[in-house]
């Protein structure tokens, strides 16, 4: 089974923040990828932005290293690299100043897309949504490309909704948040609006309660000045497990497109309870040497921002009042291993004897690092014991079903930039959605902030702090293993 790729027209692509470390670790390998694949043809350019003094030859050389450093495959494609290179050039641009808008005014071309992605700080968002629509790139063909963070609460994220708005409609913003565009969790969406099999039961009455669970093994590495003002709440929970969130419990929308899909998102967010200080638990990993604890690894400040969260979730609504959804994300854990599990309550009675085990099906949604399905099913134990009751599970890796080969899916950012050229917002957060995303977390926050609360230890390489396990324990569940 070979899938089909369908090549999308001539593009124009201004990255800002060209010489940024997502233009080299995501933002070109994807590219290229997608070049290698035929989906974008040799009339498409790409202009790399930012303020310092490079040439095209030197720019494309930066290009070339990110590539061979990783996308290694490209090794085996020197002449598709060559090819690509030729299509890549550089503006010196000033998103404060003048330099540069008028060169990038005068290579615009109004009969095709021209997309400008803001890989740069959030405070220059504003400024480059301004110069593009003093300098005539804000037209109906133009759209923009915005980084997470958005905001860092709610009254931020209001104000560069206004400031973008300012300039450019809605239908011209792409909010990334990039795991949206991983291929298992648009499944999930496949999974429970494509089979008959799940959607009936996907409600209070018959699922006991969710999990969420993205755990990484990494530490906060070069990035502690950023998440140290951040912490997991705002770089994680707002916005990629907020998005898991919404995608499994919204109702159905009448349609796969991007408004329908988004308001349903956004009646989830708007239906969750306020979060209790109960059902919260935050921590930050402590260690040493090799395995340096949080503190340290943020230049030895006496920090409280939280490395790990651990809640309880409670949607009000008809399907969900009844059943919590547990969520969690930290890192520095043991594995970098993130899904989504759907518990399903005991039957209602069991007609085997005590002694044949009480059991329970659970759908797991792996989203990484193997992506797949499993559904664990109750089946007799085989041989002569009499009739025993065991859990298998019907298990789908991706991989297996597919073939190496369809399982090797294009990274989220190749999809999502794609469908910015497509023109498709399915995947990309609405305004009002982050802002009631903000709505939701701001309390949290703020009431940490109120109590100067300190972060639980955890120790590096386990679970998180023991209290995140009472969270479950206490309401007679318990958290799944964290294992890839
Ligand atoms: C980013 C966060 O948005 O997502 C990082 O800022 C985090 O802190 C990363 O490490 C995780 O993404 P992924 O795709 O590796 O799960």
């Amino acid at each position: 089974m070979v899938s089909r790729v369908i090549p999308v027209d001539p593009f124009d692509l201004v990255i800002f923040g060209g010489t940024g470390d997502l233009a080299r670790r995501k933002i070109y390998p994807g590219l290229f990828r997608r070049f290698c694949s035929g989906q974008i043809g040799p009339e498409t350019r790409f202009i790399g932005a930012a303020r310092t003094e490079l040439d095209n030859k030197g720019y494309r050389k930066f290009v070339a290293d990110a590539i061979n450093e990783f996308y290694p495959e490209a090794a085996n494609s020197r002449k598709k690299l060559n090819a690509f290179l030729k299509l890549i050039s550089y503006i010196l641009v000033d998103a404060l100043g003048e330099t540069g808008w008028d060169q990038l005014a005068d290579i615009a071309d109004a009969d095709r897309v021209q997309a400008f992605y803001f890989s740069v700080a959030p405070r220059l968002f504003g400024d480059l949504a301004k110069r593009l629509h003093k300098h005539g790139l804000a037209e109906d063909n133009c759209r923009i490309v915005v980084e997470k963070p958005f905001g860092r609460d709610l009254e931020s994220a209001r104000e560069l909704n206004r400031v973008l708005a300012r300039h450019f409609g809605e239908h011209q913003i792409y909010r990334i948040d990039h795991y949206l565009g991983k291929e298992t969790v648009q499944n999930l969406m496949a999974i429970r609006f494509g089979n008959m099999l799940f959607e009936p039961l996907w409600n209070s009455q018959y699922v006991d309660h969710i999990q969420i669970t993205v755990a990484e093994s990494v530490g906060v590495g070069g990035r502690g000045d950023y998440y140290d003002r951040s912490g997991a709440m705002r770089d994680m929970m707002q916005n990629h497990l907020m998005q898991l969130l919404c995608l499994i419990a919204m109702e159905p929308p009448a349609k796969f497109n991007p408004d329908a899909v988004r308001d349903e998102k956004l009646k989830v967010i708007r239906a969750l309870d306020p979060v209790g200080m109960d059902d919260i638990v935050r921590g930050q990993y402590e260690g040493t040497g090799d395995r340096a604890g949080y503190r340290i690894q943020v230049g030895n400040r006496d920090s409280t921002t939280e490395s790990f969260v651990a809640l309880r979730a409670n949607i009000s609504n008809w399907r969900w009042a009844g059943t919590p959804f547990y969520l969690r994300t930290g890192k520095r854990l043991r594995d970098r291993a993130s899904e989504i599990a759907v518990v399903f309550k005991d039957a209602p009675h069991s007609i085997f004897d005590e002694d044949a085990g009480r059991h329970r099906n659970i759908l797991t949604i792996k989203l990484q690092p193997n992506e797949g399905i499993e559904l664990g099913v109750t089946i007799k134990e085989p041989g002569p014991g009499g009739m025993r009751l065991i859990d298998v599970p019907l298990d789908m890796s991706f991989a297996e079903a597919l073939g190496p080969e369809e399982a090797d899916f294009p990274d989220a950012y190749e999809r999502l930039i794609m469908d910015v050229i497509r023109g498709n917002q399915t995947l990309f957060m609405r305004g009002d959605e982050v802002e009631a995303a903000w709505a939701w977390t701001d309390p949290v926050i703020a009431e940490w902030e109120t109590l100067g609360d300190e972060p639980l230890p955890y120790v590096t390489g386990g679970s998180g702090p023991d209290e995140a396990l009472m969270l479950m324990h206490r309401d007679g569940r318990r958290w799944r293993e964290i294992k890839a």
